[in-house]
């Protein structure tokens, strides 16, 4: 049976006086990956910003209803915003690596922590690299700037930061539309890999990206999830014709 790792409950998301996800319930599956599809402006990254608190930086934003990681409500008042951070890991559309070199961007938040030897650092940043499949390319210019790397290797390097925190859930909006198609596969056959490790929610405007690598799939629609299952299910039997025009390229 596939644990739940982490689920919104009748989740709604206001900025200001402009109402963008209505009731939305779903869950992120342990070990699966969940993609995210529906047109622009529908609250995809919104709702991804939900699940690891990074709404909370928008002063206009306001949320109500639940979402529980673990079974844990991260935005109980005590609920710890930096610790909620480390366990739900986020990596963006544009390869945005700090201005530092490759060993120290995927170092940085070992080092913010200030519990790891300088060894246990070494160690984690080689794990990181390795996992996310960036290692043998950088193992000889770790201290060269990050800046350097192509942009598929910049996003690799974002995939190895998020690691070294050790998350339990990836959140990806869009990480490979900046991305030419060899670097798209590339981080394609890296999510299928990662998922072993950690359960991911990845956002995509490729339908036939969601349909390779996604368990999951969940359909966005003006705020609302419209369809929410087992990607062959969505993929093959749409329960709603809003689902079946968006596949079918009726609307974009
Ligand atoms: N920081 C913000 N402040 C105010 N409104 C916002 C903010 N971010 C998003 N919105 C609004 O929330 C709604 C949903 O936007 P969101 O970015 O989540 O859509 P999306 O599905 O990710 O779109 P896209 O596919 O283009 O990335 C839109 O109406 C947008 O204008
Ligand atoms: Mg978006």
């Amino acid at each position: 049976m596939v644990k739940a790792h982490i689920c919104t409950n009748n989740l709604n998301l206001w900025f200001g006086d402009n109402h963008v996800l209505y009731d939305v319930s779903m869950c992120v599956f342990e070990n699966r990956i969940t993609a995210m599809i529906g047109p622009s402006g529908c609250g995809k990254s919104s709702l991804l910003r939900c699940f690891n608190r990074m709404n909370d930086l928008i002063p206009s934003a306001r949320i109500q209803g639940s979402i529980l990681l673990d079974e844990e409500d991260i935005y109980h008042p005590k609920a710890r915003v930096t610790d909620i951070r480390t366990r739900v890991g986020m990596v963006f559309q544009k390869p945005n690596p700090f201005p530092k070199s490759i060993f120290n961007n995927v170092a940085f938040g070992l080092k913010i922590q200030g519990k790891h030897s300088k060894s246990e650092i070494m160690d984690r940043v080689e794990k990181s690299l390795k996992d996310a499949w960036l290692w043998d390319e950088v193992k000889d210019r770790l201290h060269s700037s990050a800046m350097s790397l192509s942009g598929g290797q910049q996003q690799r390097l974002c995939i190895a930061r998020a690691l070294a925190n050790g998350p339990r859930v990836l959140l990806l909006d869009e990480p490979t539309s900046a991305l030419d198609p060899q670097s798209t596969a590339k981080i394609e056959e890296l999510c299928l890999d990662l998922k072993s490790k950690v359960s991911i929610l990845i956002v995509t405007h490729n339908i036939a990206q969601a349909g390779r690598i996604s368990d999951y799939t969940a359909f966005m629609y003006l705020g609302e999830l419209v369809e929410f299952g087992e990607s062959s299910q969505v993929f093959t039997v749409p329960k709603d014709s809003r689902t079946e025009d968006y596949l079918t390229g009726v609307f974009g």
